[in-house]
This record gives structure tokens, C-alpha cells and sequence, in this order.
């Protein structure tokens, strides 16, 4: 598909399925449109609609904006998250107010030069708001791009981020650019989805590499994975003669965080001197098979072991519970140890049918 072609379908789409009743397509002003992007640049849209109704009745212009108090800034903002976006947009009112007098740059290089307005963001605003012919290039236009054009690598690379561009750049029409830029952003967001891209009623189809080999969904790359450590430890489900589990209260602060978990244990000799330290028989360990489970920072190998102990069923002392796999207290539990009773449950249950 031609450049023209591609813009032609997009835009075709765009007038039978694309968004024309958003809050900020009434009446497409720079101020308007701008205040959107910003808010649309980590947040959803249904969820941005009522903060943006209420921004614009409190702040309808730059003006307004610029003379606000900060406070009742970050108020309009409370809820939305990353408040950095509010100081930002706060900042560049006072700028475009008293340095422009309350005029907008008409063009990319102004816009991106106002603080929280990065390249597609500043195309997203000349596009929408002044028809300016300015490509974007937000997450969910490099999705669509990636796949049409089967672009190998992570677009966190330069060399990748640079060739979507030049694509981006390629494809943005001459006329009505900003039906073409809101379309873009349409397609990614309604149909070529992440994980299930609807390639059969995209309109991009007939040209889409990624499509034609079969795997929309490998494109874009992934974030190489780092590689991270692994670490090992033993974590001994010790059994009392009732089949209930000695689970300790983690810390609040550190891993798993106030979660209730069986002691996660370097060695055999520290599974010894636990048993000991709290005056109990046990018997051989059954090792169970392994488990891994992943942080974000590393690997934790978990080699579980079933240890019957001769311990008498009751609490011993505060951050220490048996845990009774039949009826479960509501006792938060770490994910991989949720999964590990659940084993011991089978094994013990294996045990009473087999025991004499
Ligand atoms: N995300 C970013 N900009 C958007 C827009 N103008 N419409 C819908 N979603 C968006
Ligand atoms: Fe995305 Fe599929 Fe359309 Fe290609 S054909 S752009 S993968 S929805």
C-alpha cells in the first residue's frame, strides 16, 4: 500500500467507525486539545472524560489557567495520578501567556519547547487543534506502524524509534490530518489492540506485514528481558498430626510484606535449629518438586519441604498461625506459597488414604 493508499483507508475508516464525540473534538481549540493530550498521555479516556469537563468549566482558557492557583490546579488534577503533568501544564500556561500572549506556538518545534510536551504530544496539538501536517507517534500509533511494516526491535531502541518516525512522517497525509491523526490513535486503541489485534475488520489489512506473516502480535518487540539473579532457599512446610502448616507473619516492610509464609530457610542446619529451637520431633523431610517464582529484581527457587512435626496444634505466639488447609483463615498469602499448599494439601490427603 502506497502512502496515499494507507492514509486513504485509514481516513475511509475513520469517517464510518472513528471517534467524532469526545469532549475535546467540541469546538478543537489549542487550549482544548492541549489540556487532553496531556491528560490522555498516561491515563484512559473514559476515565480522563470527567476530570475534563471539570477541568474546562473551572480553567476555559489559557488564560484562566495561567492566573489559577496551583493548588486549585493539582485539585482539578487529584485522582488522575502523575502530578508532574499538572505542574508542567501549569507552568507552560504562564509561559504561553506572558511570553506569547496567550497565543500557542503554531508548529511541532514551538510546542515541544513548552515544558510536558514531548514530540507526538506536540504533533498530536498542531495536528488536532491548527492542521498542521505534524506526524505522532504515541503507543498506540507505534503499535499500528510496527505491525504494518513487521519493524524488528524494541522501539526503546534508537534506531527502531527513528525508522517509526520516518514511517509516521511517510504516512501523515496532506489534507484533513487531523481526522488522520485521531484515526490513528482510534485503530490502535479499538482494533489493533495489544494482545488481540482484529485484523479481520482492520482497515489496514490488505497491506499489514505483520499481518501476512502471520503474528501481528509479536510486533512491536518486546523490552529485552534483563537477566537477572537467581536465588535459592528452602521452604520447609512443616506439618503438625492434625495436617495444619506453621506459617510465619513476614515484616511489613521487604518481600511479600506482611503475608503470612512458611520460613524460608538458607540450609538443612537451619531447619534443624528451628525445629529444635521450638521443641519439636520431626521427621526425614520429603523434598517436593521445586518452584520458581519471579520478583522484578530476581529469581526465587523455592525447594518446598514437607517436615512432620510432632507439635501440638495451637498458636505459640503472635506472627505465628497453623495454618488449616481445610478451613483456611483469611490470612494473606504470597502468591507461590498459595500454590505450595495447595500441593501440601494433595500430599497430606495422599498420606491419610495410604497410612494404616
Ligand atoms: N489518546 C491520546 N489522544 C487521544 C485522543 N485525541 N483521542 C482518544 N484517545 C487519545
Ligand atoms: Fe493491526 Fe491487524 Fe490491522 Fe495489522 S491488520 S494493523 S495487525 S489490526
Amino acid at each position: 500500500m502506497s502512502e496515499k493508499t494507507f492514509a486513504d483507508a485509514v481516513l475511509r475508516w475513520y469517517d464510518q467507525y472513528g471517534r467524532k464525540d469526545l469532549p475535546w473534538q467540541r469546538e478543537m481549540t489549542p487550549y482544548r486539545v492541549w489540556v487532553s493530550e496531556i491528560m490522555l498521555q498516561q491515563t484512559q479516556v473514559a476515565t480522563v472524560i470527567p476530570y475534563y469537563e471539570r477541568f474546562m468549566a473551572a480553567l476555559p482558557d489559557v488564560h484562566a489557567l495561567a492566573a489559577a492557583p496551583a493548588d486549585e490546579v493539582l485539585h482539578l488534577w487529584t485522582g488522575l495520578g502523575y502530578y508532574s503533568r499538572a505542574r508542567n501544564l501549569h507552568r507552560a500556561a504562564k509561559r504561553v501567556v506572558e511570553e506569547c500572549a496567550g497565543q500557542f506556538p503554531g508548529d511541532v518545534q514551538g510546542l515541544t519547547d513548552l515544558p510536558g510536551i514531548g514530540p507526538s504530544t506536540a504533533g498530536a496539538i498542531a495536528s488536532l487543534s491548527m492542521g498542521v501536517r505534524a506526524p505522532i507517534l504515541d503507543g498506540n500509533v507505534k503499535r499500528v506502524l510496527a505491525r504494518y511494516h513487521a519493524v524488528q526491535g524494541w522501539p526503546g531502541e534508537k534506531p527502531v524509534h527513528d525508522r517509526l518516525w520516518a514511517i509516521a512522517e511517510a504516512h501523515t497525509p496532506h489534507s484533513r490530518v487531523a481526522h488522520y491523526t485521531q484515526a490513528m490513535m482510534d485503530l490502535g486503541a479499538t482494533l489493533c489492540t495489544r494482545s488481540k489485534p482484529s485484523c479481520l475488520i482492520c482497515p489496514l489489512q490488505a497491506g499489514c506485514q505483520a499481518r501476512m506473516l502471520g503474528e501481528p502480535t509479536a510486533y512491536p518487540q518486546a523490552r529485552p528481558r534483563k537477566r537477572i539473579p537467581v536465588r535459592q532457599c528452602l521452604m520447609p512446610l512443616l506439618v503438625n498430626p492434625q495436617g495444619d502448616i506453621w506459617l510465619q507473619r513476614r515484616p511489613d516492610s521487604g518481600l511479600w510484606g506482611g503475608l503470612w509464609c512458611p520460613p524460608q530457610l538458607d540450609s538443612r542446619e537451619q531447619l534443624d535449629a528451628l525445629v529444635i529451637a521450638q521443641g519439636w520431633q520431626a521427621a526425614e523431610p520429603e523434598a517436593l518438586s521445586p518452584l520458581r517464582h519471579t520478583f522484578s529484581h530476581f529469581h526465587l527457587d523455592i525447594q518446598p519441604l514437607l517436615v512432620r512435626v510432632d507439635a501440638p496444634d495451637r498458636v505459640t505466639e503472635s506472627g505465628q498461625v497453623w495454618y488449616n488447609l481445610r478451613e483456611p483463615s483469611r490470612l494473606g498469602l504470597a502468591a507461590p506459597v498459595k500454590k505450595l499448599l495447595q500441593r501440601a494439601e494433595l500430599n497430606t490427603q495422599a498420606d491419610e488414604r495410604t497410612s494404616p
